[in-house]
């Protein structure tokens, strides 16, 4: 069993970050969620304390800093520290620019990409101080490849390698690394309202790997020694279209 570390992770109430959870708790970490619904989050936490995981949630909204940093405080409250930091919670309601779905538009750089650095500055004070830490942010393969409908979610997920290869570049004593999946199964693309986009992404939806998959890319990140900094992996369903 490795040593347990403090664990957050936003958006943990389904998909991705809900099976990150699950998986992070069994190897023995404790787990701190965070997502806007809370009732999905006690849920899972019942789950998890069930079998015997360490797990606490908190209602989080990554959109709003105060908010973010009263995420990380209490968690440095009740632990001492935070070991790791996934910067997970994300959103994708696609739609071609001509649409101009500008409320979508600005939803998606407030989660995507001010949500993420929100994450970093409620850690990263911590993390500098004690001269540890990992922080982990999810990409996509939406951040090295533009399609139509996706110029907005990309620009978010483009931002998000940058912002991350710039915080590796300037904390050598924090781990910094980026997940990118491709097509994984979850509620991502309930949020498309544009009924043409939506149909043609059930296509390029319809070979998709599970959740936990990414959930194993992520522990293999977090279990490497302090001195390896897996920078970023891409995990791709074998049989994808992508
Ligand atoms: N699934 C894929 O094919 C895929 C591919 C590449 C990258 N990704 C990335 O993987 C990450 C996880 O997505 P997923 O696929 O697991 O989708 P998902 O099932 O829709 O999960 C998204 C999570 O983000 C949370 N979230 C959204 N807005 C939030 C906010 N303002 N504050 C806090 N949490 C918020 C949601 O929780 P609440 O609604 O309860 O707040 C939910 O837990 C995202 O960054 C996504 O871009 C996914």
């Amino acid at each position: 069993m490795n040593t347990t570390k403090i664990i957050l992770i936003t958006g943990a109430s389904s998909g991705i970050g809900e099976a990150t959870a699950r998986h992070l708790a069994a190897q023995g970490h404790q787990v701190f969620l965070g997502a806007r619904r809370t009732d999905r989050l006690e849920k899972l936490a019942e789950e998890i304390r069930s079998t015997g995981g360490l797990v606490e949630y908190r209602t989080l909204d990554v959109t709003n800093f105060e908010d973010t940093q009263a995420f990380a405080d209490f968690a440095l409250e009740k632990f001492g520290r935070i070991d790791v930091l996934i910067n997970n919670a994300g959103v994708m309601p696609l739609s071609p620019l001509h649409e101009l779905k500008i409320n979508e538009w600005n939803q998606m750089i407030d989660v995507n990409i001010r949500g993420v650095l929100h994450g970093i500055a409620a850690v990263l004070p911590d993390m500098q101080s004690r001269k540890s830490g990992h922080i982990i942010n999810i990409s996509s393969i939406g951040g090295f490849q533009v399609w139509p409908t996706c110029a907005v979610y990309s620009g978010t997920k483009f931002a998000v390698r940058a912002i991350s290869e710039g915080l590796r570049l300037e904390n050598k004593d924090v781990r910094v690394t980026i997940i990118s999946p491709g097509v994984v199964e979850s509620e991502l693309a309930h949020t498309i309202t544009d009924p043409g986009t939506r149909s043609m992404i059930e296509d390029f939806r319809a070979v998709a790997l599970k959740p936990e998959a990414i959930a194993r890319g992520i522990t293999y990140a977090i279990d490497q020694p302090a001195d390896v900094d897996v920078n970023e992996i891409i995990i791709r369903p074998t049989s994808g279209a992508q």
